[in-house]
């Protein structure tokens, strides 16, 4: 084919005018004539291209350099109201911990089981000595106790166990009952918690309510 070309051209047998007539021919065959249609589409990509252009500059305004959850208002909290919602997280998982690990005895209400599972609401033990309640959590409780004017541990088969938590779980569970159901003790914090936890290693069994009585005397002298 390509061969044949060549002897067609090197034989002459198609003028250059030939050649130019027959190509503009072949084009206006190829092409018709696209004049008045090409504008449409131009003024589309125009008229998008501003309408993008301007929905960016909006979104970008509105968003807050397009953050997809752009802060209402910036706040800065001072020191006391950090301080205030620290205490009230570390409450807030405090009331979870209570209710996993100590609700089933001591009830949701802090009120206890009359005659079985003494009452954390109003009691010394609780509000008292940040080490008593610790320790009682620590290594659990067994014999006899009078909290608000009632005895409780009268019969072995009901005690306390440890409560097997983290110090942190501990400090935030005391924080939380020390401050609920109209109690106002002080936060207990983890570091304390770990201090008692060193200082109780000897301690094997289950603290005994005479045992407890007599470490804390300033407690129980009235
Ligand atoms: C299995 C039931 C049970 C669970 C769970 C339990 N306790 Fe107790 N708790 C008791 C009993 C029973 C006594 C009383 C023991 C005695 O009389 O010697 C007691 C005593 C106490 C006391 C001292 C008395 C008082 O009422 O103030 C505190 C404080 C206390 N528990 C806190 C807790 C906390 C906090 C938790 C959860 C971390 C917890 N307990 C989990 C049964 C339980």
């Amino acid at each position: 084919m390509t061969k044949k070309n060549n002897n067609n051209q090197s034989q002459g047998l198609m003028s250059d005018q030939d050649m130019v007539e027959i190509h503009s021919k072949l084009n206006v065959d190829k092409h018709p004539p696209t004049k008045g249609f090409l504008i449409a589409p131009l003024v589309f990509v125009f008229v998008f291209g501003c309408l993008i252009f301007v929905c960016s500059i909006q979104l970008a305004h509105s968003t807050n350099q397009f953050q997809l959850h752009p802060p209402t208002e910036i706040v800065v909290l001072t020191e006391e109201e950090k301080e205030s919602l620290r205490i009230e997280r570390k409450i807030e998982s405090g009331k979870k911990v209570f209710a996993v690990r100590c609700a089933s005895c001591h009830q949701a209400n802090g009120l206890g089981i009359q005659g079985q599972y003494p009452p954390l609401a109003g009691s010394k033990w609780v509000t008292s000595d940040p080490a008593l309640i610790s320790n009682i959590i620590l290594k659990g409780l067994k014999g006899e106790i009078t909290v608000k004017g009632e005895v409780y541990g009268t019969s072995a088969a009901v005690n306390m166990a440890a409560v097997p938590i983290t110090d942190r779980e501990i400090a935030n569970v005391t924080t939380y009952v020390r401050s609920a159901w109209g109690n106002t003790a002080s936060e207990i914090t983890e570091e304390e918690v770990s201090f008692f936890r060193a200082d109780s290693e000897d301690q094997v069994e289950q603290w005994t309510g005479t045992q407890l009585v007599e470490m804390f005397p300033s407690v129980f002298s009235n």
